[in-house]
């Protein structure tokens, strides 16, 4: 035990401080890296980080310093886009949206009814999730107000800071889970009870345009209007079928974005899940509002849905996070990822680097989140959220690391080979909150 309670951690520690840029190396000034370094905690705060041989003299006499120099330190990862309700039907066979949806995703939504079943898998998502190397994310619940109170309530015993929300869905799906005319009320509850409460934010969760009446959407805009420090997170263009049905729907507005602006829902804190099939009027008008696309690489590879246009998206400088939306994705790995996203890009012709792709898992969703002021970085006064990641978790891995010349190379064998085995450990709020088996 260290005389003062800090907590002083030996490591190789990688951070970003802003966007890389799209070079082979990046941009001066984007990356922190100390080959041996040191991470010094206060409480649940990073209180210090630096080089060991400059930081070491002033640890206070006694300190106790956990040696990890075989590690690697980055900040938490990030999911801005995930359905815990989800966790039980990833990988379930075949076919696309809105088929997956009627046969596998409102059945099981339909289970969170039951309020002990809410709480198990809670908890064994954030296990999952903290298994993965993920800090924090955005996530879906099911339509019912009391799964979201299970969750929440096992955020906070973890000390997690998460945002979450629950669906409001009020036509076409089964009747167990349309919410009718309490989904507003309940939404207020649980924001009452949890937006703001700890590490806690509530993000207002239509699901999407086809399940929610045009009143349910503006009742959401209104309450989005009233507190702007509320997050607000649903799908936007993922498949064609979705698409079709969209403007059956709402034949009056001039296209599928036009349908959340005019209720409100497009603002600096709102995320869209996918945004494949926009146009650039379209990107320019998220980018305009300040409002994030989340790319979900696995998921769309899964359900055939299309391939993420990121070069448009910086070209029309609309925001796009890293997620893995669960239970359409097949990783809960921010490794895993990341690895897909590369492997759409280059059947884009727009390979992703390994800068990009871990400054966007942490620093980048951090601040498309308008939390990096909390999270995302190593950096005093932050919040001692990291993964101890180990590059020789296994043989392969082990084999293919001693080959990397450069830290680039290290990172990129990392994001295309590295899984939940490389996590040593997950730290949330200053305190180991997952240490791997030995493996
Ligand atoms: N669109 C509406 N609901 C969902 C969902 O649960 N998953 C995905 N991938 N897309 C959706
Ligand atoms: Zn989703």
């Amino acid at each position: 035990m260290n005389p003062t309670n800090d907590t002083f951690i030996r490591a190789e520690l990688i951070s970003f401080a802003r966007d890389p840029g799209d070079g082979d190396k990046p941009e001066p000034g984007s990356l922190e890296h100390y080959g041996d370094g040191l991470l010094w905690l206060k409480g649940q705060h990073i209180h210090a980080i630096g080089h060991f041989a400059e930081l070491s003299p002033s640890l206070p006499k006694g300190a106790d310093v956990l040696d990890y120099r075989d590690k690697l330190i980055m900040p938490g990862f990030i999911d801005t886009h995930v359905h815990y309700v989800q966790l039980d039907i990833m990988a379930s066979y075949g076919r696309q949206l809105l088929d997956w949806l009627n046969d596998y995703t409102f059945p099981e939504e339909c289970r969170f009814a039951d309020h002990a079943h809410a709480e198990t898998l809670s908890n064994a998502f954030l296990d999952e999730m903290l298994r993965a190397g993920t800090t924090t994310a955005q996530v879906f619940g099911s339509s019912h107000p009391g799964a979201m109170d299970a969750f929440f309530n096992a955020c906070q015993k973890r000390h997690l800071r998460m945002l979450a929300g629950k669906v409001l869905m009020d036509r076409n799906a089964p009747d167990a889970l349309l919410d009718g005319a309490t989904g507003i009320a309940d939404s207020e509850r649980l924001i009452e009870d949890w937006h703001g409460n700890g590490r806690l934010g509530y993000s207002l969760t239509p699901r999407f345009a086809p399940t929610s009446t045009k009143k349910q959407m503006d009742a959401a805009g209104a309450l989005l209007r009233n507190d702007p420090t509320l997050w607000l997170q649903t799908h936007l263009a993922e498949n064609s079928g979705e698409l079709d049905w969209v403007a059956d729907l709402f034949p009056g507005s001039r296209d599928y974005l036009a349908v959340y602006e005019e209720a409100g829902l497009v603002g600096p804190r709102s995320t869209f899940a996918h945004g494949i099939h926009l146009d650039n009027g379209m990107r320019k008008r998220l980018a305009d509002r300040g409002a994030n696309i989340a790319f979900c690489p696995s998921s769309n590879l899964f359900l055939g849905s299309g391939l993420f246009d990121r070069e448009a998206a910086k070209q029309t400088g609309m925001a796009f996070t890293f997620a893995s939306d669960i239970g359409a994705g097949t990783d809960l790995s921010g490794f895993g990822t990341l690895k897909a996203a590369y492997q759409v890009g280059q059947l884009n012709g727009q390979p992703l680097t390994a800068w990009q792709g871990f400054y966007g898992l942490t620093m980048g969703n951090a601040k498309a989140l308008s939390l990096d002021s909390h999270i995302g970085q190593l950096a005093p006064s932050l919040e001692a959220d990291f993964v101890v990641i180990d590059p020789q978790a296994t043989s392969l891995l082990a084999r293919r690391i001693n080959r990397c010349a450069t830290l680039g190379e290290r990172l990129f064998a990392l994001m295309m080979l590295a899984d939940d085995r490389a996590i040593y450990e997950t730290w949330s709020g200053g305190q180991c909150q997952h240490r791997r088996d030995t493996v």
